[in-house]
């Protein structure tokens, strides 16, 4: 009894098999085992939002007309310079023996296995395997940064998992963007993955919630602060480090000779000549 329902499920399994079979080899028309993978895969990498390059290039210009296949559903992509999707983010701009095919503002749901046909006889494949990252930043000493009153501050925004240079990077100080405010002693310079903040000397006002904003990647903050200085010049406070205090003595020490200098002048003046001094 139970063998028997084993067998049933079985033989049931067996012939859904060869039926799957059957249509893998037949439905797509251009060849036979058209799911197998018949070359090298070339692995490429993009990030979210951002445009992936997947090359296929011919061994001859006149080959006739490449097309591009995704793999997971067969959908036709491209056929020759035409984009044979309704998704038009699939394009090529075919250049004598160049079919790159780039797929713009790609997600991760492009991921996976794409194929460039190419016409000859037999016909040639090249495989390309995407892969999609989420690009973001990281500006390194973060969350918390400490730095001393009239010290320079030097802030990395550097990108992580990018394929691509941002087009931008704005740097927000309390959600205020500062990249174009011409704030004396603060500056923003461009780097190849990311952007520098530069305060020449970090003031209180200076204190605060710092983003970093890239055109292509998620963004990230530090908070700043700034430790006030807790050593006062000596002219000010008449105590302090050692030197300070020791040209704090030689000061007086020449203001009480000038005034001993004045007051001698003065007596002799007055001794010379009593009557006109005092009129
Ligand atoms: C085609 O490729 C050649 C050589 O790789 C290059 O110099 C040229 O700029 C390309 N043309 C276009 C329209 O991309
Ligand atoms: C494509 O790459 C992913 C990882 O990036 C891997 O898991 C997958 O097996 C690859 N697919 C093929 C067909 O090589
Ligand atoms: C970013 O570039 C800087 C130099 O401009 C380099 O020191 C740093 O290692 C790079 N970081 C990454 C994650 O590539
Ligand atoms: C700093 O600002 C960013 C962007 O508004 C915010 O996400 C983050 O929570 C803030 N950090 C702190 C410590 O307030
Ligand atoms: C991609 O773009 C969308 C819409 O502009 C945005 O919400 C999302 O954060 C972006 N993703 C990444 C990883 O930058």
């Amino acid at each position: 009894m139970e063998i028997t329902f084993l067998i049933v499920l079985l033989s049931c399994h067996v012939i859904h098999s060869t039926d799957a079979a059957i249509e893998k080899n037949t439905i797509f028309g251009i060849e036979k085992n058209s799911l197998e993978v018949a070359g090298p895969i070339k692995d490429i990498l993009a990030q979210t939002n951002g445009t992936a390059v997947l090359p296929c290039k011919i061994p001859d210009p006149a080959v006739g007309i490449v097309t591009w296949v995704r793999r997971k559903d067969r959908q036709l992509l491209t056929v020759g310079s035409d984009t044979h999707s309704m998704d038009t983010r699939f394009i090529v701009r075919p250049n004598i023996t160049d079919w790159t095919l780039n797929i713009k503002n790609v997600q991760h749901e492009d991921r996976g296995l794409y194929e460039c046909q190419i016409p000859t006889e037999p016909m040639q494949h090249r495989y390309v395997n995407l892969t999609i990252t989420d690009a973001y930043s990281i500006i390194p000493g973060g969350p918390d940064l400490h730095v001393k009153q009239g010290s320079s501050l030097r802030l990395e925004c550097q990108l992580i998992a990018a394929t691509e240079p941002p087009t931008f990077v704005f740097w927000y100080r309390h959600e205020r963007m500062i990249n174009y405010d011409a704030e004396p002693g603060v500056k923003v310079e461009a780097t190849t993955n990311g952007s520098i903040l530069i305060i020449t000397k970090a003031k209180l006002n200076h204190e605060g919630n710092y983003t970093c904003r890239p055109s292509n990647a998620k963004a990230s903050s530090v908070m700043i602060h700034v430790i006030e200085e807790e050593e006062k010049p000596a002219a000010m406070h008449g105590s302090g480090e050692r030197s300070n205090s020791n040209s704090g003595t030689n000061k007086c020490t020449s203001t009480q000779l000038f005034q001993v200098v004045v007051l001698l002048v003065t007596i002799r003046r007055y001794i010379m000549n009593p009557t006109t001094y005092f009129t």
